[in-house]
């Protein structure tokens, strides 16, 4: 009995996860559809798409640290969840920059990846993250071995940083949102750097 319950609750929390990862996405739609994206509903959109694939990413970097530090390990099992939720944003980023604003001229996507270090920064960002979106099944993890599935997955250490870089280099008054940011990865950078040094010395030599 208190095997189901707690299968139950364990349901319960990845709904609440995969709810609380939709809701952004859900709520934007709904603004979009009812017209209050603002004066310039295309770049509300295309801005809100990145900054919570921003957001998504960073989660998924918080989760390891939450985990350790609140003696709670089950918490990694949803990683791959908020980390496919963050490619999904992106996508949807990217797309929208594409088909909206740019009507699928491909031409000028080149020609802005070339010119605009903004867009070259976000670009790479999201090739990179490809890798990691592919090798997110478990099938993908056994076929590659957990070691070099998760040396891949250091790709995540560049691509945040670019994706804040991205944003920096495109905000043109106010750089403090950007700046926040990258303190939060900075901060769980540090947080890695302390964990592996504080290992290493428990290591016996
Ligand atoms: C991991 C990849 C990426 C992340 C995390 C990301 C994130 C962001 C963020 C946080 C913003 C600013 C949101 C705001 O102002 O509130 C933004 C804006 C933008 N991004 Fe990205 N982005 C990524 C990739 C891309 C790619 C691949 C493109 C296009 C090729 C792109 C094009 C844009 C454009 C056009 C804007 C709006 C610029 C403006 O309104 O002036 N981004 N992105």
């Amino acid at each position: 009995m208190s095997k189901r319950l707690s299968k139950t609750q364990d349901n319960a929390v990845y709904a609440g996860v995969w709810l609380a990862c939709f809701a952004p996405l859900a709520w934007l739609a709904w603004r979009g559809f009812s017209g209050d994206l603002g004066a310039n509903p295309i770049e509300t959109l295309i801005r809100q798409l990145g900054v919570w694939g921003l957001r998504l990413l960073l989660v998924g970097l918080v989760i390891t640290p939450a985990a350790r530090i609140l003696r709670k390990p089950r918490l990694v099992r949803f990683r791959r969840t908020i980390g496919l939720f963050a490619f999904a944003y992106v996508t949807l980023h990217l797309f929208s920059y594409i088909g909206i604003d740019l009507f699928f001229d491909f031409g000028q996507l080149w020609k802005d990846i070339l010119k605009r270090p903004f867009i070259t920064l976000g670009m790479l960002a999201f090739v990179l993250l490809i890798p990691l979106a592919v090798t997110s099944t478990n099938g993908w993890v056994i076929r590659m071995g957990r070691a070099a599935w998760q040396r891949l997955h250091w790709l995540i250490y560049l691509i945040v940083p670019l994706g804040v870089a991205h944003y920096y280099l495109l905000v043109k008054a106010d750089h403090r949102p950007p700046l926040v940011y990258g303190a939060v990865f900075l901060a769980l950078m540090g947080w890695r750097v302390w964990e592996l040094r504080k290992r290493a010395q428990q290591t016996p030599a």
